[in-house]
């Protein structure tokens, strides 16, 4: 049984990986903790709330972080998440779930705390939360079991990035904060953007998870209207990308993905910030920005129907 923490922006993609997390027998979640991204702190909490009071009410969920370690919080994604964050299916508060008194990085480093060796991270926003309990408690590294971002991207079939040229989203929110998350020596690996591109929901697909996926199936449906469109409209696909539920998988069935090894920086400034580079193991390197780094698992390939099967058997 993987415990795990889900620390998340939703963000529509992030809670349809959420609903895989809630039904998955091998995953037991002992929490989740929002940050800035996809919307603003105050949705994407609010969204955390509504999504732990539909489908897993004991679980607690952390306020994080409203803005990253430097700057302001780029603005919400509204044209791809809606402007509720949720695809506009108009989430509710209806009091049932409310935050933890404490803030998200506290509630990571007591969470680690408490079950030594056994927490898993996967974090599928801007990767703030962590390098604040960094900060607050280095002491935790050793006590984390893996950390899987979605996030960055290597160029893998020409994607570089989705919200510059440069960067993927969760990375360009907080270039800072994830050159230092991946700068820690925990087990990391990262699903980027590049290998995500290539799994795809096509509409029978979700049209399939409606039909028989009960009543998370029809959560997904709706969920993911106004991401579909989206993603027809502007990406010019028939179908949704799978970010953040690709992390999921990763957790679940690491041997659907191919992985490189070695040490990734993230550039925090300039045109390219959010941009994100891995030096492969055994690579000479002239410029010494990658020595003395822990290496980094970067996945650089996918079975997609493997991940596809996953979640529909999970729904
Ligand atoms: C990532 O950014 C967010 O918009 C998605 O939820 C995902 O985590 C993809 O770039
Ligand atoms: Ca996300």
């Amino acid at each position: 049984l993987h415990k795990v923490i889900y620390d998340t922006d939703p963000g529509v993609d992030d809670a349809m990986a959420f609903v895989l997390e809630t039904l998955h027998p091998e995953i037991e979640l002992i929490g989740v903790t929002s940050v800035f991204g996809n919307a603003t702190i105050d949705t994407t909490t609010r969204n955390a709330c509504y999504l732990a009071g539909r489908f897993a009410p004991a679980v607690p969920v952390a306020r994080g972080a409203g803005a990253p370690l430097e700057g302001e919080a780029p603005t919400p994604l509204a044209a791809i998440h809606g402007d509720d964050g949720l695809g506009n299916i108009g989430p509710s508060e209806d009091g049932t779930v409310s935050p933890d008194a404490r803030a998200a990085s506290r509630f990571i480093i007591d969470s680690v705390r408490a079950h030594p060796s056994e927490v898993t991270i996967v974090a599928v926003g801007p990767l703030t939360n962590l390098a604040l309990a960094l900060a607050e408690d280095p002491s935790i590294v050793p006590l984390v079991k893996q950390v899987i971002v979605m996030g960055g991207a290597f160029g893998i079939g020409g994607v570089n990035g989705n919200v510059t040229p440069a960067a993927e989203a969760n990375m360009f929110g907080d270039p800072h904060a994830a050159d230092l998350v991946f700068g820690a020596a925990w087990p990391l690996t990262i699903v980027g953007l590049d290998v995500t591109h290539r799994v795809v929901m096509s509409t029978s697909y979700l049209a399939s998870i409606r039909d028989r996926g009960g009543v998370a199936g029809r959560f997904v449906w709706d969920v993911s209207r106004h991401y579909e469109a989206f993603h027809r409209d502007t990406e010019n696909i028939e179908g949704i990308y799978v970010h953040d539920a690709s992390a999921v998988a990763y957790l679940l069935a690491p041997q659907l993905f191919t992985v490189r090894k070695g040490p990734v920086r993230v550039l925090t400034e300039g045109i390219a910030a959010g941009q994100t580079i891995q030096k492969p193991e055994g690579m000479p390197c002239a410029a010494p920005a990658w020595d003395a780094r822990p290496s980094c698992n970067v996945c650089v390939g996918v079975d997609a129907d493997g991940v596809l099967a996953l979640y529909e058997r999970a729904l």
